[in-house]
Protein backbone atom coordinates (compact mmCIF):
# COMPACT_ATOMS: atom_id res chain seq x y z
CA UNK A 1 0.00 0.00 0.00
CA UNK A 2 1.17 3.57 -0.59
CA UNK A 3 1.13 6.90 1.23
CA UNK A 4 1.18 10.37 -0.04
CA UNK A 5 4.37 12.57 1.97
CA UNK A 6 3.64 16.03 2.02
CA UNK A 7 5.81 19.33 2.60
CA UNK A 8 3.29 21.61 3.53
CA UNK A 9 2.98 25.38 4.32
CA UNK A 10 3.11 26.23 0.76
CA UNK A 11 0.81 28.44 -1.85
CA UNK A 12 -0.56 26.33 -4.93
CA UNK A 13 -0.59 28.00 -8.14
CA UNK A 14 -0.77 27.89 -11.41
CA UNK A 15 -3.36 25.81 -13.53
CA UNK A 16 -4.88 22.22 -13.42
CA UNK A 17 -7.33 20.29 -15.25
CA UNK A 18 -10.20 18.39 -14.28
CA UNK A 19 -10.21 14.51 -15.06
CA UNK A 20 -14.02 12.96 -15.87
CA UNK A 21 -16.81 12.62 -12.76
CA UNK A 22 -16.06 9.31 -11.70
CA UNK A 23 -20.00 9.19 -10.48
CA UNK A 24 -21.10 9.52 -14.21
CA UNK A 25 -18.71 7.24 -15.30
CA UNK A 26 -19.90 3.94 -13.45
CA UNK A 27 -23.69 4.16 -13.75
CA UNK A 28 -23.36 5.10 -17.97
CA UNK A 29 -20.85 1.84 -17.89
CA UNK A 30 -23.78 0.00 -15.87
CA UNK A 31 -26.21 1.20 -18.77
CA UNK A 32 -24.04 0.21 -22.00
CA UNK A 33 -25.31 -3.14 -20.57
CA UNK A 34 -29.23 -2.05 -22.46
CA UNK A 35 -27.86 -2.81 -25.44
CA UNK A 36 -26.39 -5.86 -27.40
CA UNK A 37 -24.45 -3.22 -29.31
CA UNK A 38 -20.60 -1.25 -28.52
CA UNK A 39 -20.70 1.65 -26.87
CA UNK A 40 -17.54 4.12 -26.55
CA UNK A 41 -17.64 5.89 -23.71
CA UNK A 42 -14.94 9.04 -23.45
CA UNK A 43 -13.77 11.41 -20.66
CA UNK A 44 -13.30 8.08 -18.54
CA UNK A 45 -10.81 8.21 -15.14
CA UNK A 46 -7.97 6.30 -14.88
CA UNK A 47 -9.34 5.18 -10.87
CA UNK A 48 -9.18 1.85 -8.97
CA UNK A 49 -13.13 1.98 -8.96
CA UNK A 50 -13.30 2.41 -12.88
CA UNK A 51 -11.08 -0.60 -13.19
CA UNK A 52 -13.71 -2.38 -10.61
CA UNK A 53 -16.32 -1.60 -12.67
CA UNK A 54 -14.92 -3.10 -16.10
CA UNK A 55 -13.70 -6.28 -13.68
CA UNK A 56 -17.85 -6.49 -13.10
CA UNK A 57 -19.44 -5.76 -16.65
CA UNK A 58 -16.33 -8.69 -18.21
CA UNK A 59 -18.10 -10.66 -15.09
CA UNK A 60 -21.30 -10.08 -16.27
CA UNK A 61 -20.16 -11.36 -20.07
CA UNK A 62 -19.34 -8.60 -21.65
CA UNK A 63 -16.27 -7.56 -23.41
CA UNK A 64 -14.52 -4.20 -22.35
CA UNK A 65 -11.63 -2.21 -23.10
CA UNK A 66 -10.09 0.66 -21.69
CA UNK A 67 -7.17 2.82 -23.52
CA UNK A 68 -6.23 6.77 -22.63
CA UNK A 69 -9.46 7.61 -21.39
CA UNK A 70 -11.91 5.92 -23.91
CA UNK A 71 -13.68 3.10 -22.73
CA UNK A 72 -15.35 0.30 -25.41
CA UNK A 73 -18.34 -1.89 -24.06
CA UNK A 74 -19.53 -4.55 -25.96
CA UNK A 75 -22.81 -6.71 -23.97
CA UNK A 76 -23.05 -9.03 -27.01
CA UNK A 77 -26.36 -11.20 -26.85
CA UNK A 78 -25.48 -13.57 -23.75
CA UNK A 79 -25.10 -11.70 -20.46
CA UNK A 80 -24.58 -14.05 -17.05
CA UNK A 81 -27.03 -11.86 -14.53
CA UNK A 82 -24.65 -12.27 -11.51
CA UNK A 83 -22.43 -9.39 -9.60
CA UNK A 84 -20.44 -11.54 -6.93
CA UNK A 85 -19.48 -10.55 -3.52
CA UNK A 86 -16.24 -9.92 -4.14
CA UNK A 87 -16.33 -7.34 -6.37
CA UNK A 88 -19.34 -5.68 -5.12
CA UNK A 89 -18.23 -5.75 -1.51
CA UNK A 90 -15.07 -3.36 -2.85
CA UNK A 91 -17.03 -1.01 -4.50
CA UNK A 92 -21.14 0.02 -3.67
CA UNK A 93 -21.55 1.60 -7.25
CA UNK A 94 -21.37 -2.19 -8.49
CA UNK A 95 -24.85 -2.58 -7.25
CA UNK A 96 -26.24 -0.07 -10.18
CA UNK A 97 -25.87 -3.21 -12.85
CA UNK A 98 -28.93 -4.27 -10.97
CA UNK A 99 -31.32 -1.97 -12.85
CA UNK A 100 -30.06 -2.77 -16.52
CA UNK A 101 -29.80 -6.90 -15.67
CA UNK A 102 -33.29 -7.25 -15.07
CA UNK A 103 -34.16 -4.83 -17.72
CA UNK A 104 -31.92 -6.69 -20.03
CA UNK A 105 -32.45 -10.33 -18.80
CA UNK A 106 -35.23 -10.19 -16.47
CA UNK A 107 -33.01 -11.73 -14.20
CA UNK A 108 -30.51 -10.19 -11.55
CA UNK A 109 -28.45 -11.58 -8.98
CA UNK A 110 -26.39 -8.77 -7.45
CA UNK A 111 -24.39 -8.86 -3.56
CA UNK A 112 -25.71 -6.96 -0.96
CA UNK A 113 -23.23 -4.08 -0.93
CA UNK A 114 -23.51 -4.14 3.19
CA UNK A 115 -21.22 -1.62 5.20
CA UNK A 116 -19.37 0.58 4.13
CA UNK A 117 -17.46 3.51 6.57
CA UNK A 118 -19.30 6.25 6.12
CA UNK A 119 -22.60 5.29 7.59
CA UNK A 120 -25.56 2.65 6.57
CA UNK A 121 -26.06 2.72 3.43
CA UNK A 122 -29.39 0.53 2.52
CA UNK A 123 -30.52 -0.41 -1.07
CA UNK A 124 -34.03 -0.36 -0.05
CA UNK A 125 -35.42 2.42 -2.81
CA UNK A 126 -33.79 0.55 -5.09
CA UNK A 127 -35.70 -2.30 -4.61
CA UNK A 128 -39.05 -0.29 -3.95
CA UNK A 129 -38.54 1.15 -7.61
CA UNK A 130 -37.74 -2.33 -9.22
CA UNK A 131 -40.74 -3.92 -7.38
CA UNK A 132 -42.76 -1.26 -8.43
CA UNK A 133 -41.76 -1.80 -12.31
CA UNK A 134 -42.92 -5.42 -11.53
CA UNK A 135 -39.72 -7.03 -10.32
CA UNK A 136 -40.00 -9.93 -7.69
CA UNK A 137 -37.40 -9.52 -5.19
CA UNK A 138 -35.46 -11.33 -2.51
CA UNK A 139 -32.50 -11.70 -0.57
CA UNK A 140 -31.10 -14.35 -0.02
CA UNK A 141 -27.75 -15.47 1.67
CA UNK A 142 -26.85 -11.72 0.95
CA UNK A 143 -27.81 -11.26 -2.47
CA UNK A 144 -30.60 -10.19 -3.90
CA UNK A 145 -32.56 -11.58 -6.89
CA UNK A 146 -34.58 -9.73 -8.54
CA UNK A 147 -36.58 -11.87 -11.35
CA UNK A 148 -38.93 -9.98 -14.03
CA UNK A 149 -41.70 -12.85 -15.02
CA UNK A 150 -42.87 -11.07 -17.57
CA UNK A 151 -41.63 -7.84 -19.24
CA UNK A 152 -41.30 -4.64 -16.70
CA UNK A 153 -43.97 -2.15 -16.82
CA UNK A 154 -43.80 1.29 -16.47
CA UNK A 155 -45.48 2.83 -13.41
CA UNK A 156 -45.50 6.20 -11.38
CA UNK A 157 -42.74 5.33 -8.29
CA UNK A 158 -42.33 7.64 -5.39
CA UNK A 159 -38.39 7.43 -5.05
CA UNK A 160 -38.41 10.20 -1.75
CA UNK A 161 -36.48 9.57 1.65
CA UNK A 162 -36.42 11.02 4.94
CA UNK A 163 -32.79 12.34 3.71
CA UNK A 164 -34.19 13.30 0.45
CA UNK A 165 -33.65 11.43 -2.96
CA UNK A 166 -30.85 8.75 -3.97
CA UNK A 167 -28.76 8.99 -6.52
CA UNK A 168 -27.60 5.56 -7.51
CA UNK A 169 -31.61 4.69 -6.71
CA UNK A 170 -32.91 7.21 -9.54
CA UNK A 171 -30.53 5.50 -12.19
CA UNK A 172 -30.97 2.38 -11.11
CA UNK A 173 -34.78 2.48 -11.97
CA UNK A 174 -34.73 5.10 -14.81
CA UNK A 175 -31.87 2.64 -16.07
CA UNK A 176 -34.57 -0.52 -15.91
CA UNK A 177 -37.55 1.80 -17.26
CA UNK A 178 -35.98 2.69 -20.60
CA UNK A 179 -36.61 -0.66 -21.25
CA UNK A 180 -40.18 -1.23 -19.93
CA UNK A 181 -43.48 -1.51 -21.64
CA UNK A 182 -45.29 1.81 -21.27
CA UNK A 183 -44.68 5.20 -19.25
CA UNK A 184 -42.85 5.68 -15.87
CA UNK A 185 -42.64 8.68 -14.18
CA UNK A 186 -39.97 8.84 -11.13
CA UNK A 187 -40.98 11.17 -8.77
CA UNK A 188 -38.81 12.77 -6.23
CA UNK A 189 -35.64 11.50 -8.34
CA UNK A 190 -32.23 12.81 -7.59
CA UNK A 191 -31.50 15.94 -9.96
CA UNK A 192 -27.69 15.50 -9.62
CA UNK A 193 -25.52 16.24 -12.76
CA UNK A 194 -24.68 12.40 -12.98
CA UNK A 195 -28.09 11.93 -13.07
CA UNK A 196 -28.86 13.97 -15.92
CA UNK A 197 -25.19 13.16 -17.61
CA UNK A 198 -26.82 9.14 -17.23
CA UNK A 199 -30.55 10.29 -19.11
CA UNK A 200 -28.17 11.50 -21.78
CA UNK A 201 -26.24 8.56 -22.74
CA UNK A 202 -29.41 6.77 -22.27
CA UNK A 203 -30.87 8.73 -25.03
CA UNK A 204 -28.54 8.87 -27.11
CA UNK A 205 -28.84 5.02 -26.86
CA UNK A 206 -32.51 5.39 -28.13
CA UNK A 207 -34.32 5.91 -24.72
CA UNK A 208 -37.45 8.21 -24.60
CA UNK A 209 -36.45 10.41 -21.39
CA UNK A 210 -37.39 13.90 -20.38
CA UNK A 211 -37.23 16.11 -16.53
CA UNK A 212 -33.88 15.10 -15.96
CA UNK A 213 -32.41 17.59 -13.65
CA UNK A 214 -35.37 17.88 -11.85
CA UNK A 215 -37.26 15.99 -9.07
CA UNK A 216 -39.69 14.27 -11.86
CA UNK A 217 -38.61 12.26 -14.60
CA UNK A 218 -40.40 10.76 -17.10
CA UNK A 219 -39.95 8.06 -19.27
CA UNK A 220 -41.50 6.09 -21.96
CA UNK A 221 -39.99 2.87 -22.41
CA UNK A 222 -38.83 1.37 -26.01
CA UNK A 223 -38.25 -1.92 -27.20
CA UNK A 224 -34.14 -1.79 -27.63
CA UNK A 225 -31.61 0.48 -27.47
CA UNK A 226 -28.49 0.54 -29.61
CA UNK A 227 -24.90 1.25 -28.49
CA UNK A 228 -23.85 4.92 -28.24
CA UNK A 229 -20.83 7.68 -27.73
CA UNK A 230 -20.26 9.39 -25.05
CA UNK A 231 -18.24 11.54 -22.90
CA UNK A 232 -18.78 12.14 -19.52
CA UNK A 233 -19.23 15.42 -17.57
CA UNK A 234 -16.23 16.55 -15.82
CA UNK A 235 -15.69 15.58 -11.90
CA UNK A 236 -17.67 18.53 -10.26
CA UNK A 237 -16.34 17.08 -6.72
CA UNK A 238 -12.47 17.28 -7.71
CA UNK A 239 -12.86 20.39 -9.17
CA UNK A 240 -14.46 21.15 -5.82
CA UNK A 241 -11.28 19.88 -3.96
CA UNK A 242 -8.82 21.75 -6.01
CA UNK A 243 -10.62 24.98 -4.93
CA UNK A 244 -11.17 24.27 -1.45
CA UNK A 245 -6.76 23.65 -1.80
CA UNK A 246 -6.61 27.07 -3.42
CA UNK A 247 -8.26 28.69 -0.71
CA UNK A 248 -6.95 27.26 2.06
CA UNK A 249 -3.11 27.45 0.82
CA UNK A 250 -4.01 31.27 0.25
CA UNK A 251 -3.12 30.16 -3.63
CA UNK A 252 -4.47 31.23 -7.07
CA UNK A 253 -5.30 28.35 -9.15
CA UNK A 254 -7.34 27.87 -12.50
CA UNK A 255 -9.15 24.98 -12.88
CA UNK A 256 -9.78 24.08 -16.30
CA UNK A 257 -12.78 21.62 -17.47
CA UNK A 258 -14.75 22.72 -14.57
CA UNK A 259 -18.64 23.35 -15.15
CA UNK A 260 -18.83 26.49 -13.01
CA UNK A 261 -23.02 25.66 -13.26
CA UNK A 262 -22.38 22.69 -11.05
CA UNK A 263 -20.38 24.40 -8.38
CA UNK A 264 -22.72 27.04 -7.14
CA UNK A 265 -22.91 25.69 -4.06
CA UNK A 266 -19.02 25.81 -2.91
CA UNK A 267 -18.29 28.88 -4.73
CA UNK A 268 -21.05 30.54 -2.41
CA UNK A 269 -19.56 29.03 0.31
CA UNK A 270 -15.84 30.15 -0.35
CA UNK A 271 -16.83 33.34 -1.22
CA UNK A 272 -18.02 33.63 2.11
CA UNK A 273 -15.03 31.98 3.67
CA UNK A 274 -13.34 35.49 1.59
CA UNK A 275 -12.09 33.53 -1.24
CA UNK A 276 -12.48 35.67 -4.78
CA UNK A 277 -13.47 33.23 -7.63
CA UNK A 278 -14.13 34.04 -11.12
CA UNK A 279 -15.81 31.70 -13.50
CA UNK A 280 -15.27 31.43 -16.75
CA UNK A 281 -17.26 28.97 -19.46
CA UNK A 282 -15.57 26.05 -18.76
CA UNK A 283 -12.84 27.15 -15.98
CA UNK A 284 -12.62 28.36 -12.58
CA UNK A 285 -10.23 30.62 -10.76
CA UNK A 286 -10.20 30.86 -7.04
CA UNK A 287 -7.91 32.73 -4.94
CA UNK A 288 -7.43 34.29 -2.02
CA UNK A 289 -4.70 36.71 -0.09
CA UNK A 290 -7.27 38.11 2.86
CA UNK A 291 -8.10 36.51 5.93
CA UNK A 292 -10.19 33.27 5.65
CA UNK A 293 -13.60 33.86 7.43
CA UNK A 294 -15.74 31.44 9.56
CA UNK A 295 -19.10 30.23 7.04
CA UNK A 296 -21.39 27.09 8.23
CA UNK A 297 -22.37 24.56 5.63
CA UNK A 298 -25.05 21.84 5.85
CA UNK A 299 -24.89 19.39 3.04
CA UNK A 300 -27.82 18.36 1.02
CA UNK A 301 -28.82 16.91 -2.15
CA UNK A 302 -28.23 19.11 -5.46
CA UNK A 303 -28.45 21.48 -5.81
CA UNK A 304 -27.45 22.11 -2.24
CA UNK A 305 -23.71 21.84 -0.70
CA UNK A 306 -22.83 17.84 -1.58
CA UNK A 307 -21.63 15.94 0.91
CA UNK A 308 -18.90 14.56 -0.91
CA UNK A 309 -17.16 18.39 -0.05
CA UNK A 310 -17.75 18.41 3.43
CA UNK A 311 -14.26 16.78 4.28
CA UNK A 312 -12.20 18.77 2.35
CA UNK A 313 -14.61 21.97 3.63
CA UNK A 314 -13.78 20.98 7.04
CA UNK A 315 -10.31 21.31 6.46
CA UNK A 316 -10.55 24.24 5.20
CA UNK A 317 -12.61 25.55 8.11
CA UNK A 318 -9.84 24.16 11.00
CA UNK A 319 -7.37 27.49 9.96
CA UNK A 320 -10.86 29.87 9.69
CA UNK A 321 -10.41 31.94 12.65
CA UNK A 322 -13.72 32.16 14.74
CA UNK A 323 -16.27 29.28 15.15
CA UNK A 324 -17.96 27.27 11.92
CA UNK A 325 -20.47 24.26 12.01
CA UNK A 326 -21.15 21.40 9.35
CA UNK A 327 -24.01 19.86 9.27
CA UNK A 328 -24.10 16.87 8.02
CA UNK A 329 -27.43 15.62 6.04
CA UNK A 330 -26.86 12.74 3.53
CA UNK A 331 -24.58 10.61 5.60
CA UNK A 332 -24.85 11.72 9.47
CA UNK A 333 -21.84 9.61 10.41
CA UNK A 334 -19.73 10.67 7.85
CA UNK A 335 -16.84 12.28 9.96
CA UNK A 336 -13.86 9.55 10.06
CA UNK A 337 -11.58 12.54 9.12
CA UNK A 338 -12.27 14.39 12.21
CA UNK A 339 -9.96 12.40 14.58
CA UNK A 340 -7.76 12.64 12.03
CA UNK A 341 -7.39 16.15 11.64
CA UNK A 342 -7.61 16.72 15.22
CA UNK A 343 -4.32 14.46 15.38
CA UNK A 344 -3.02 17.95 12.96
CA UNK A 345 -3.89 20.04 15.92
CA UNK A 346 -7.37 21.21 15.06
CA UNK A 347 -9.97 21.46 17.25
CA UNK A 348 -12.98 19.85 15.96
CA UNK A 349 -16.23 18.75 18.11
CA UNK A 350 -18.85 16.53 17.32
CA UNK A 351 -22.34 16.85 18.36
CA UNK A 352 -24.75 14.71 16.52
CA UNK A 353 -24.94 15.00 12.84
CA UNK A 354 -22.95 18.95 13.08
CA UNK A 355 -19.17 19.26 13.72
CA UNK A 356 -18.58 22.35 15.75
CA UNK A 357 -14.77 23.70 13.90
CA UNK A 358 -12.96 26.14 16.16
CA UNK A 359 -10.66 27.74 13.76
CA UNK A 360 -6.69 27.43 14.93
CA UNK A 361 -3.64 29.62 13.18
CA UNK A 362 -1.96 26.60 11.58
CA UNK A 363 -1.93 22.85 11.58
CA UNK A 364 0.85 20.55 11.80
CA UNK A 365 1.65 18.18 10.20
CA UNK A 366 1.57 14.76 11.27
CA UNK A 367 0.93 11.07 10.32
CA UNK A 368 -2.48 10.12 9.56
CA UNK A 369 -4.95 7.38 8.62
CA UNK A 370 -7.22 7.73 5.43
CA UNK A 371 -10.63 6.28 5.93
CA UNK A 372 -12.65 6.57 2.56
CA UNK A 373 -12.07 8.65 0.28
CA UNK A 374 -13.44 12.29 0.42
CA UNK A 375 -11.57 12.04 3.75
CA UNK A 376 -8.50 11.37 2.26
CA UNK A 377 -8.67 14.34 0.25
CA UNK A 378 -9.31 16.27 3.25
CA UNK A 379 -6.41 15.13 4.74
CA UNK A 380 -4.14 15.66 1.97
CA UNK A 381 -5.22 18.99 1.57
CA UNK A 382 -4.55 19.75 5.39
CA UNK A 383 -1.62 18.54 4.85
CA UNK A 384 -0.95 21.29 2.04
CA UNK A 385 -1.39 24.21 4.45
CA UNK A 386 0.30 22.37 7.96
CA UNK A 387 3.50 23.29 9.40
CA UNK A 388 5.99 20.08 8.71
CA UNK A 389 5.46 16.67 7.44
CA UNK A 390 1.98 14.94 7.02
CA UNK A 391 1.83 11.34 5.34
CA UNK A 392 -1.08 10.00 4.62
CA UNK A 393 -1.50 6.39 4.73
CA UNK A 394 -3.67 4.02 3.28
CA UNK A 395 -4.02 5.97 0.01
CA UNK A 396 -5.63 3.29 -1.49
CA UNK A 397 -9.04 5.02 -1.12
CA UNK A 398 -7.58 8.05 -2.84
CA UNK A 399 -6.53 6.16 -5.60
CA UNK A 400 -10.62 5.04 -6.08
CA UNK A 401 -11.35 8.63 -6.71
CA UNK A 402 -8.79 10.90 -8.00
CA UNK A 403 -7.24 10.53 -10.97
CA UNK A 404 -3.11 10.87 -10.20
CA UNK A 405 -3.95 13.62 -7.65
CA UNK A 406 -0.47 13.86 -6.31
CA UNK A 407 0.79 14.70 -9.97
CA UNK A 408 -1.76 17.10 -10.49
CA UNK A 409 -0.69 19.53 -7.35
CA UNK A 410 2.63 18.57 -7.74
CA UNK A 411 2.41 20.97 -10.86
CA UNK A 412 0.66 23.45 -8.86
CA UNK A 413 3.80 23.84 -7.10
CA UNK A 414 3.03 21.30 -3.89
CA UNK A 415 5.86 19.48 -2.45
CA UNK A 416 3.82 15.97 -2.86
CA UNK A 417 5.55 12.45 -3.10
CA UNK A 418 3.97 8.94 -3.00
CA UNK A 419 5.88 6.36 -1.32
CA UNK A 420 5.53 2.65 -0.70
CA UNK A 421 4.70 1.67 2.83
C1 LIG B 1 -23.89 8.57 -4.60
O1 LIG B 1 -24.08 7.44 -3.75
C2 LIG B 1 -22.40 8.75 -4.78
N1 LIG B 1 -21.84 7.53 -5.36
C3 LIG B 1 -21.74 9.07 -3.45
O2 LIG B 1 -20.38 9.33 -3.73
C4 LIG B 1 -22.39 10.32 -2.85
O3 LIG B 1 -21.85 10.57 -1.59
C5 LIG B 1 -23.92 10.12 -2.76
O4 LIG B 1 -24.46 9.75 -4.05
C6 LIG B 1 -24.65 11.36 -2.27
O5 LIG B 1 -24.42 12.41 -3.15
C7 LIG B 1 -21.91 7.30 -6.67
O6 LIG B 1 -22.50 8.06 -7.42
C8 LIG B 1 -21.21 6.12 -7.20
P1 LIG B 1 -27.62 8.11 -2.21
P2 LIG B 1 -25.53 6.83 -3.55
O7 LIG B 1 -28.43 6.91 -2.52
O8 LIG B 1 -26.35 7.01 -4.75
C9 LIG B 1 -29.95 6.96 1.73
C10 LIG B 1 -18.04 9.41 -3.24
O9 LIG B 1 -17.24 9.72 -2.33
N2 LIG B 1 -30.54 5.82 0.98
O10 LIG B 1 -27.95 9.37 -2.96
O11 LIG B 1 -25.35 5.45 -3.03
C11 LIG B 1 -28.47 6.82 2.00
O12 LIG B 1 -28.21 6.00 3.10
C12 LIG B 1 -19.37 8.87 -2.88
O13 LIG B 1 -17.78 9.50 -4.45
C13 LIG B 1 -31.50 5.03 1.56
O14 LIG B 1 -31.89 5.22 2.72
O15 LIG B 1 -26.09 7.75 -2.42
C14 LIG B 1 -28.07 8.27 2.19
O16 LIG B 1 -28.40 8.69 3.48
C15 LIG B 1 -19.53 8.10 -1.67
N3 LIG B 1 -32.04 4.02 0.84
C16 LIG B 1 -28.98 9.00 1.21
O17 LIG B 1 -30.01 8.09 0.90
C17 LIG B 1 -31.64 3.76 -0.45
O18 LIG B 1 -32.17 2.82 -1.06
C18 LIG B 1 -28.38 9.45 -0.09
O19 LIG B 1 -27.65 8.37 -0.66
C19 LIG B 1 -30.66 4.57 -1.03
C20 LIG B 1 -30.12 5.60 -0.30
Amino acid sequence: MDKIVIQGNRKLSGEVTVSGAKNSALPIMAAALLSEKESIIENIPDLRDIQTMIRLLRALGAKAQYQDGTLAIRPGKNLKPMAPYKLVSTMRASVCVLGPLLARTGHAQVSLPGGCVIGPRPIDLHLKGLEALGASITTQHGYVHALAKKKLRGREIYLGGSFGSSVLATANVMMAAVLARGKTAIESAACEPEVVDLARFLKKMGAKISGEGSPLIEIEGVKKLQGARYSVISDRIEAGTFMVAAAMTGGDVLIRKADPHHQNAIIDKLKQAGARIDKGKHDIRVRRSGKLKPVDVTTLPYPGFPTDLQAQMMALMTVTPGISVITEKIYPDRFMHVSELNRMGAKVFLEGPSAIVHGIKRLSGAPVMASDLRASAALVIAGLAAEGETAVHRIYHLDRGYDRLEVKLSSLGAKVRREKE
